[in-house]
């Protein structure tokens, strides 16, 4: 497919799926795979039956260890360049539910290191409080603060360091430069992020002093570090983590549009007023015909429309409207105007309730944050 490029720090282009799985190496998501999760976690959450997350590495395996009663626990993260949009709660909120099902721990990576070292323009002190503004959306998303342990990497960099040093030294940078297209223009300091990243993989067996398996939930932009981790895992006496792979939100703008903290229009933020994310939605791409008239005639295509995607990948979890809302926009009985309407409530009404538990969150943080 043309123009594709999907890395850690770059997704552009039309995302072709089957062919990330190809090149990746990762696994389908197979029905057997769906059965099995549904008996484990005793129903299926709408992102794993709609394929919003599709594809996964030894998540087998994951379950195979917990029949034989070694849980895991989950691990996932973000990068503090900005605000929090909806793209990037779309991997939490299914953390959320797997840690319901499963009763399981989160540890949760804010990696104000890498969007320091990456971005020019970021200085520390922003992207460190980034991290802390960020962790409010975690936490305002209702995690369990007994079992949830967010840190940023400046904050419990003595902890992670050492666990990072271990993998680094097992990595060349031969590796590296293969897996994320290191140049040598590149600075010294992203050559060695990737072994922070690696780092919380172990961190619950180092915690723990024992072996314990982890699940990380992420869009598929992350795997090339599970890639590397995969690789030294064994070597440093630890389990390869297992992951399970979303697709990604598009942008307001359309099927391969992004999202940009810097273009406020491509996305919607979880600080945006609700007023505003509103008239956001309201002139999002749509995909229905021209006019009204020949819409109501030809119908439209719900797989490019975006609010028909946004309703379908987080915001609507009803299986039997989703479908009913796809028919009646793909016959033209429903025009873009009355999806956007329908999905502009939702978000509004998710973001009033999100910004106030996101102003409780302030509170709890201290319970939720691990530091050195
Ligand atoms: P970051 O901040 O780029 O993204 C945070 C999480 O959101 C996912 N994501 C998306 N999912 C759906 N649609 C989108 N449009 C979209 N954009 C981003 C990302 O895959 C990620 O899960 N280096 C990482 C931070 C990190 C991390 C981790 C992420 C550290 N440890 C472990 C996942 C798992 C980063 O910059 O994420």
């Amino acid at each position: 497919m043309t123009g594709m490029k999907v890395t850690p720090w770059e997704v552009s282009g039309h995302i072709d799926y089957e062919k990330l799985i190809k090149q990746f190496g990762t696994k389908h998501l197979t029905p057997q795979l769906l059965k099995k999760m549904e008996k484990e976690a005793g129903e299926l959450h709408f992102m794993l039956t709609r394929k919003v997350f599709f594809s996964h590495r030894d998540l087998d395996w994951l379950f195979d260890k917990l029949d034989k009663g070694e849980k895991f626990v989950l691990y996932t993260g973000r990068g503090p360049s900005g605000d929090t949009h909806i793209g990037h709660i779309l991997p939490w909120i299914f953390c959320k539910w797997l840690q319901d099902k499963f009763n399981t721990e989160l540890y949760f990576q804010m990696t104000d290191d890498e969007k320091f070292l990456h971005d020019d323009k970021l200085s520390q002190e922003q992207t460190h409080n980034f991290a802390y503004e960020n962790a409010l959306d975690v936490i305002a998303l209702g995690f369990d603060p007994e079992k949830t342990f967010i840190f940023t990497n400046y904050d419990y960099g003595k902890t992670m360091y050492k666990i990072a040093t271990r993998v680094a030294k097992m990595t060349t940078f031969s590796t590296a430069k293969a897996v994320f297209g290191f140049e040598n223009s590149t600075n010294i300091g992203m050559t060695f992020f990737p072994a922070m990243q690696a780092a919380p993989c172990f961190l619950p067996s180092e915690l723990k002093k024992k072996k314990i398996p982890v699940l990380i939930p992420a869009a598929i932009d992350q795997d090339p570090y599970w890639r590397i981790t995969r690789d030294v895992a064994e070597k440093l006496g630890y389990y390869k983590p297992a992951a399970i792979h979303n697709r990604f939100l598009p942008g307001l703008q359309g099927p391969d549009s992004k999202m940009s903290a810097s273009k406020p229009d491509t996305a919607i933020f979880t600080t945006d007023n609700p007023k505003d994310a509103r008239r956001k939605i309201m002139k999002s791409f749509s995909g229905g015909a021209p006019s009204l008239e020949e819409h109501r005639k030809h119908g439209g295509n719900p797989n490019v429309d975006t609010a028909c995607q946004y309703l379908f990948n987080v915001f609507e979890d009803d299986d039997d409207r989703i479908k009913e809302i796809f028919d009646s926009y793909k016959k033209g009985s429903m025009s873009s105007g009355e999806v956007k309407t329908m999905l502009a409530d939702k978000v509004e009404k998710f973001l009033k309730d999100h910004q106030q538990k996101r102003e409780h969150a302030k509170k709890k943080l201290d319970k939720f944050m691990l530091k050195d």
